[in-house]
C-alpha cells in the first residue's frame, strides 16, 4: 500500500515524539464516507476507539452522523465533542455505565439477552427516547488474525443463533454485527449473507442494523461500488436503516508519527534508540503483530545502512523492527512512521513514565502546522495515586 506522506511538512519545526494528523487526508477519506451516505441513504458513525482526536470531530460531524462508544467515557467524549447520534455497545455494561449512558446514548448495544433484560427497566423508564440493540454473532470468521476474530469459537462478542431469545425482543429495535477487520466489500458480502442466513426471521423485526466497523472503505482497491450496492439492497430487502461504523478507515492514512533517534548501539548489529517506543506508542506492532512503514526506509539489507529500531523502555521486546536507510542515523535523525493516525494514538500508555506523543493538525494547503496538545509528567502521574 502507498501511504501518505505529509511531503511538504519541515521536520525541523515538529517536537518528537508526536503524531502529525493531516486535514486534508481526512477531508479525503471523509469525502468518501459522504459519497456513500449520499448513494445508500445509509448511516456512517465514528467509531472513537479508533479514532478519538476530538480537535478533528467538528470537521468530522459535517460529515458522519455521530459516534460510536465502546465505554461511557467514549460516549461522553462523543456527546460533548462531536454532537450528533451517540451509539454505545461493549461485552458488558455495569449499571453505573448504564446509568451514564442513558443520558446521552441514542442507541444502546447489548451483547447478551441477560443485559438487556437486567436494564431494560431502567432504559423503559426514561423520558428519552433510546434505541436499543442486541450484537449478535453471525459465527462466520473473516478476520485473517485470530484476536481480532469476533467469531472464533468460543468468542463472548455477540448473541450466537442458539442462544437468541426471539421471546425477549419487546424493546428491540435493532441488530449489530461486527466481523470485520481491515477488510474489503467481499468479506461484508459473505457476511450477510451468514447473517441473512441464522437470523432471517428476526430481521424483518427490527427498524435497523448496524453493520459494524472492519470496512476498509478508503483503502486503494476498496470496492466501494459492491458496498454501496449490499447496503442498498439490504434496505430495500428488509426496509430497514443501516448504520456502519468505521474507526480505522475514517483516519487510514492520515498521519504520521514523528520520532528522533536517542542514541546508536552495537550488538551484533546497529541498533538505534528512538524517542518512540513499540510498546507504549504503537502497541498493535507488538500485539497484532505488524511491521509499520517508516518514510524512505527499506527492508534490512534493502539499503545501505541497517538498524533495529528500538524504545527507550525497560521491555526488551520493545522493538519495532529492523530496517534499511540510504543514509546512516545519527543521534537526532528524525524518523516518520507512516498510517500512524488510527488506533495507535488512542493506545498510548505511560508504561515506564515514557514521554507520550505530542497531537498535531497540518494543513497543507496552508503549510500550517500547530500542536494541538503537549503531554507531561502530570498526564503520567494523574493516572496513579
Ligand atoms: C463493535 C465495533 N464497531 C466498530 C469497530 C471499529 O472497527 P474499525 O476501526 O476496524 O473500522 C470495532 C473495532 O473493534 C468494533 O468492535
Amino acid at each position: 500500500m502507498n501511504h501518505y506522506y505529509p511531503e511538504k511538512l519541515d521536520l525541523n519545526i515538529v517536537p518528537t515524539p508526536c503524531f502529525v494528523v493531516d486535514e486534508s487526508a481526512l477531508k479525503r477519506n471523509l469525502d468518501v464516507l459522504s459519497k456513500i451516505q449520499t448513494q445508500t441513504g445509509c448511516k456512517i458513525l465514528l467509531a472513537v476507539k479508533g479514532f478519538a482526536m476530538f480537535s478533528t470531530f467538528p470537521l468530522i460531524r459535517s460529515t458522519l452522523k455521530g459516534i460510536c462508544a465502546s465505554s461511557p467515557h467514549e460516549a461522553m467524549l462523543g456527546y460533548e465533542e462531536f454532537g450528533g447520534e451517540v451509539h454505545a455497545c461493549a461485552a458488558a455494561f455495569s449499571e453505573s455505565d448504564i446509568q451514564i449512558l442513558l443520558k446521552i446514548c441514542d442507541h444502546i448495544v447489548f451483547n447478551s439477552f441477560s443485559q438487556w433484560n437486567r436494564f431494560k427497566n431502567l432504559v423503559q423508564q426514561q423520558d428519552r427516547k433510546i434505541c436499543c440493540g442486541i450484537r449478535v454473532n453471525p459465527q462466520h470468521s473473516e478476520a485473517k488474525v485470530d484476536i481480532y476474530d469476533p467469531c472464533s469459537p468460543g468468542s463472548r462478542l455477540g448473541v450466537p443463533r442458539s442462544q437468541f431469545r426471539e421471546d425477549s425482543l419487546s424493546g428491540i429495535s435493532g441488530l449489530l454485527f461486527h466481523t470485520l477487520c481491515e477488510q474489503n466489500a467481499d468479506a461484508l458480502q459473505r457476511t450477510i449473507q451468514a447473517f441473512e442466513k441464522k437470523f432471517d426471521t428476526i430481521i424483518p423485526k427490527m427498524n435497523w442494523i448496524n453493520f459494524g466497523g472492519g470496512h476498509h472503505i478508503t483503502r486503494e482497491g476498496y470496492d466501494i461500488d459492491l458496498l454501496c450496492e449490499l447496503i442498498t439492497s439490504f434496505k430495500k430487502r428488509y426496509g430497514v436503516d443501516v448504520y456502519l461504523e468505521p474507526g480505522e478507515a475514517v483516519a487510514l492514512n492520515a498521519g504520521v508519527l514523528v520520532a528522533s533517534v536517542l542514541d546508536i548501539v552495537q550488538n551484533d548489529m546497529d541498533i538505534a534508540i528512538l524517542d518512540t517506543s513499540a510498546a507504549t506508542h504503537m502497541p498493535d506492532v507488538l500485539e497484532m503483530p505488524y511491521r509499520p512503514e517508516i518514510a524512505g526506509a527499506g527492508l534490512p539489507g534493502e539499503l545501505s545502512h541497517t538498524y533495529r529500531l528500538g524504545g527507550p523502555s525497560c521491555l526488551a521486546g520493545d522493538i519495532i523492527g529492523d530496517y534499511s536507510f540510504s543514509s546512516p542515523l545519527s543521534t537526532g535523525s528524525k524518523l516518520v512512521f507512516l498510517d500512524m493516525a488510527h488506533y495507535s494514538m488512542v493506545k498510548t500508555t505511560t508504561f515506564n513514565g515514557i514521554q507520550l506523543p505530542s497531537i498535531a493538525i497540518y494543513k497543507p494547503d496552508q503549510n500550517e502546522f500547530s500542536i494541538i496538545r503537549k503531554f507531561g509528567y502530570l498526564d503520567y502521574k494523574n493516572r496513579l495515586s
